[in-house]
C-alpha cells in the first residue's frame, strides 16, 4: 500500500518547490499534475486546433498516445513519440489556454486516471489544482499552499513569464470540473511572508502530526 501526499494551491503560491522539497527529503516521487495538462495544451495549440473548439479538443485525446512518466525528478508527458520541454511546456501561449483545456471533464478524466497510476508504483508526492479533492481524496496527507495575490504576481513576474495569475485562478475557481478548492482535512499554509524552508517545516511538522 503506497502513500500519497496531495498539495494542491493556486498558480505561483509555492506549491511546487515544497512538493519538490518533501519529495526529496522523504525519498518520494514528485508527480508535477500540471504538466500534464499543459502537455495537451501544447498540442492543441502546436495543431492549430482552438483551445475553446470543446469538440476538437476530445477527439484528439483519443488520436494520440500520451504517456507519462517520471525521469530524473521530471514529469515528463509523451504526446505520440513527441517528448515537450518543460520550456515549452511553460510557454507563453500555453499558460494562456491551459485554463480552457483543463476546463473539459473528459481531458479531466483522462489524465485523473494517468495521474492514479503512480501510485500503483511508489510513495508519491503530486502537485495540482485537485489532488486532495478528486484525485486522491482518501489519503490523510493533504496540503493547500496559498499565498496571497501580490506576492504570487511577483513571484510570476520574477520569473520573466507572461502569465496572467488572476486569470487562470478565475477559470480554476470557477469552473465546474473540479474547481480549485481547499480539500476537506487539507491543511492550509499561507507562504506569502514565509521563507521557503519555514514553509517546508510548518508543512513536514503538520503531516507527521
Ligand atoms: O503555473 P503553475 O505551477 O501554478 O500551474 P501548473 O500546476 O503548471 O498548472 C497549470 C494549469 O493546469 C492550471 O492553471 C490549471 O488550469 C491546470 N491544472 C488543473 O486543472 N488541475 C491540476 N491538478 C493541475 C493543473
Amino acid at each position: 500500500e503506497f502513500r500519497a501526499i496531495a498539495i494542491d494551491g493556486p498558480a505561483a503560491s509555492g506549491k511546487s518547490t515544497v512538493a519538490r522539497r518533501l519529495a526529496e527529503d522523504w525519498g518520494m516521487t514528485m508527480v508535477n499534475s500540471g504538466a500534464m495538462y499543459r502537455a495537451v495544451t501544447w498540442e492543441v495549440l502546436r495543431r492549430g486546433i482552438n483551445p475553446s473548439a470543446t469538440g476538437e479538443v476530445i477527439a484528439l485525446l483519443s488520436e494520440v498516445d500520451w504517456g507519462c512518466l517520471v525521469r530524473n525528478g521530471q514529469t515528463v508527458m509523451q504526446v505520440g513519440d513527441v517528448e515537450p520541454t518543460m520550456k515549452q511546456l511553460k510557454a507563453d501561449e500555453v499558460n494562456g489556454a491551459v485554463s480552457l483545456i483543463a476546463a473539459i471533464p473528459e481531458v479531466r478524466e483522462l489524465l485523473v486516471q494517468k495521474q492514479r497510476e503512480f501510485l500503483t508504483k511508489g510513495d508519491l508526492v503530486m502537485e495540482g489544482r485537485d489532488i486532495g479533492t478528486v484525485v486522491f481524496p482518501d489519503t490523510p496527507y493533504k496540503v493547500f499552499v496559498t499565498a496571497s495575490e501580490e506576492v504570487r504576481r511577483q513571484r510570476r513576474a520574477a520569473e520573466g513569464a507572461e502569465d496572467a495569475v488572476e486569470e487562470r485562478d478565475k477559470l480554476d475557481s470557477q469552473r465546474k470540473a473540479s474547481p480549485l478548492r481547499v480539500a476537506e482535512g487539507a491543511v492550509v499554509v499561507d507562504s506569502s511572508e514565509l521563507a521557503i524552508d519555514e514553509v517546508v517545516a510548518q508543512v513536514k511538522d503538520e503531516l507527521i502530526q
